[in-house]
């Protein structure tokens, strides 16, 4: 008899804190969970339960799939079709969109690809498959690349979300690297090199989230040109890379120098030795969070149409088996913007904002009466920036800060505390800064 025996990955403290509750009441229960069931839990502390759980709560899911068509097409009320802007089809809303995504939004997708990667050329890459947003398709590519036991690098500033993903749903490891150097100027290009070169000749899943949540940092034009050589580098001796470009905040870039293309680019025509996988989305990028639509693409020098469309099938396949296909309405939604002749122009107003805001914050947060509370890291991008906050603790701060200031932060380790500057607006960022500071200097006493 064949045996299909999975390792035994251990319990993290929190699944087995709702694994005691369950058997206490229900032990039965307990003992039909899955293994991956009795590792699970919700992430009761971080970013979400300090941010933004309130908004989850709020927000309405329509969880049921189904379709009822008449002889106009797909069936609907009214009172809900009316709530959509007037000249959508019902056939653009209802039916089941294909598991791969809508063929003409994954078209457009590719086309806004290109027009904002120069140095891919003509290069082949897949078509972007359409993910439930970005959070799906990184989960995705946890499926389609990591057994139990592999290892993600990852920079040691990094979106809590990852290790959920990777290391509790599927036992991969991930593993840090510093992403600013020391004095805090930058990449820590050095780190990053020594982390590569100790993985020599292995697999390795490496990702490169740019702009990075939470320190709202983008690497300058020198800055990714060396990513790319030392990738490169690690290819040539051997190593076989899986380079993901989490781009989930691309196109927020406020700083000159900042590098304004996605390392996509020129990851996907590198070395036999990386496949470069773009995540990427509208959520951020287009302000629509709730939606849900984001892509996966591929991209590696020997790339061919039969061997992306094999990993496009398989990547189909895992969302056939997971949630079947996205949201037709969304995609819709997100394919008529794309075509729209304003929306490179409306985009562009945004980011402006975004990035007067990002302007402000800078001023505001280095100002040299601050400078014994903490230390800014550097930041040029996206939606956060972070301080390093000096004497106490990140937590406490942050719970002075909402009980005494209704100032909601968020805290990150023992030491730094995240701002989303695209909650802020202009004339609140220096009240909050000077907010942070004073809070700073009551708890030190
Ligand atoms: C770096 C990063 N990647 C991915 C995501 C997931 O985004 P989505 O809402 O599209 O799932 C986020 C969301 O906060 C993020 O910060």
């Amino acid at each position: 008899m064949v045996t299909n025996q999975q390792p035994t990955l251990p319990i993290p403290a929190a699944g087995a804190a709702l694994n005691d509750i369950i058997a206490k009441d229900c032990p039965t229960v307990l003992g039909v969970l899955s293994q991956l069931g009795k590792r699970f839990y919700f992430p009761a502390k971080g970013i979400l339960s300090q941010g933004a759980e309130a908004k989850a709560k709020a927000k309405r899911y329509n969880a049921t799939i189904g379709i009822a068509t008449d002889e106009k097409g797909p069936m609907h009320l009214a009172c809900v079709h009316e709530s959509f802007a007037a000249g959508m089809n019902p056939r653009e809303l209802y039916e089941y969109a294909p598991s791969s995504g809508k063929p003409e939004l994954r078209q457009a997708w590719q086309q806004k690809q290109r027009q904002e990667t120069p140095s891919l050329g003509d290069h082949p890459i897949s078509l972007p498959v359409v993910t439930n947003a970005l959070t799906h398709g990184l989960s995705l590519v946890g499926d389609l690349f990591l057994d139990a036991g592999d290892e993600v690098l990852v920079t040691d500033q990094m979106w809590e979300n990852y290790p959920l993903c990777w290391e509790t749903r599927l036992g991969a490891r991930v593993s840090t690297f510093p992403l600013f150097d020391t004095k805090l100027t930058g990449f820590n290009q050095n780190a990053f090199m020594q982390a590569l070169a100790e993985r020599k000749g292995r697999k390795l899943v490496v990702v490169l989230n740019f702009p990075n949540n939470p320190t709202g940092y983008s690497p300058t034009r020198a800055e990714a040109g060396a990513i790319v050589e030392a990738l490169k580098a690690a290819a040539a001796v051997g190593t076989r890379l899986v380079v993901v470009c989490d781009d989930a905040y691309y196109g927020m870039f406020f700083a000159d120098d900042c590098e304004r293309e996605s390392l996509f680019g020129r990851l996907a025509k590198a070395h036999e030795n990386i496949l470069a996988v773009k995540v990427d989305g509208a959520t951020k990028e287009e302000f629509v969070w709730g939606l849900r639509v984001g892509f996966l693409t591929y991209g590696v020098k020997n790339g061919t149409a039969a061997a992306y469309a094999a990993l496009e099938q398989k990547t189909a396949g895992l969302v056939r088996a997971t949630i079947s296909n996205v949201s037709h309405a969304s995609q819709t939604i997100v394919l008529k913007a794309l075509l729209h002749p304003d929306f490179r122009a409306q985009q562009a107003e945004k980011v402006e904002i975004l990035r007067q805001r990002a302007a402000a914050t800078g001023r505001e947060s280095r100002k040299s009466e601050y400078a014994d509370c903490w230390d800014v890291y550097p930041f040029n991008a996206g939606y956060f920036m972070c301080l390093r906050v000096k004497g106490i603790e990140a937590d406490a701060l942050r719970l002075r800060l909402l009980d005494e200031h209704g100032l909601g932060t968020i805290a990150l380790g023992k030491t730094d505390l995240r701002v989303a500057f695209s909650c802020l607006l202009e004339s609140q960022i220096p009240d909050v800064f000077a907010r942070i500071a004073q809070a700073t200097r009551a708890l030190r006493g």
